[in-house]
């Protein structure tokens, strides 16, 4: 059985455009009805130049702020930190958006096959919440990236590929033992980054989203320990 990664288009996401700033200014005309009414054509020509060089200037100065600038599009580990009108956005800070994408993007069909391969009534009811919520989580991770200028991954990681591999050979008690220990050491992993970016994020976006990737995390391991699969038997 095939697997379905979510890509992008799946999540029916309202992403919002990026604003070309350094549009504004060049936007205003470079003359007005009153410059054409000077005597002196002279000076008319002369102020026209002036408010030209300073509407490129504006431009210049707009591209370069903080205020204007985007991460290079470059995923998660590539360059170094940037500045970004939320504050500094550092390697680390764009490695949580694409964990947390790639999290969704193998929890929300390990979600599904739980619908189609558990025996536990608990298991499956927990997959279909993990899913759900993650759509939420996905959804909120792209705005997030689209805003900060990160671009995301469209698969889930080779390893993450492997769990939903293992899973899709398995039915009833296997699967539901399977389902729910991968899921868990998958939350485990995640947390760390999760609270690492927390503690040393200094961009007021990515702390706020770490915060709210926090809950998602703390609630999925909740909800797969009251599976009552979570015994110290089975993690040892
Ligand atoms: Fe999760």
């Amino acid at each position: 059985m095939g697997v379905t990664y979510y890509p992008s288009t799946r999540a029916g996401l309202v992403t919002e455009p990026f604003r070309k700033e350094a549009e504004v200014p060049l936007r205003k005309p470079y003359g007005s009805a009153e410059t054409r009414t000077f005597r002196r054509p002279g000076r008319g020509r002369l102020l026209l130049v002036v408010a030209a060089a300073a509407a490129a200037l504006a431009a210049v100065v707009v591209v370069l702020s903080p205020a204007g600038a985007v991460a290079p599009a470059d995923g998660a580990s590539k360059g170094g930190t940037v500045g970004t009108r939320w504050g500094r956005l550092s390697a680390l800070d764009r490695q949580l958006l694409v964990k947390v994408r790639q999290a969704g993007l193998w929890e929300m069909p390990a979600g599904q096959q739980a619908q189609q391969r558990a025996s536990s009534a608990r298991v499956k009811e927990v997959g279909d919440m993990i899913m759900q919520q993650h759509m939420t989580l996905d959804a909120d991770t792209r705005v997030t990236a689209q805003k900060l200028g990160v671009l995301l991954p469209n698969e889930p990681g080779n390893g993450q590929k492997a769990w939903l591999r293992e899973m899709s050979g398995k039915f009833g008690a296997d699967f539901d033992r399977t389902f729910v220990h991968r899921l868990r050491e998958a939350h485990g992993q995640v947390f760390t980054v999760i609270a690492k970016v927390r503690a040393q994020t200094e961009n007021s976006e990515i702390r706020a989203f770490a915060e709210r990737c926090l809950k998602f995390v703390n609630t999925h391991m909740t909800l797969l320990e009251s599976t009552g699969l979570v015994t110290r038997q089975a993690l040892s």
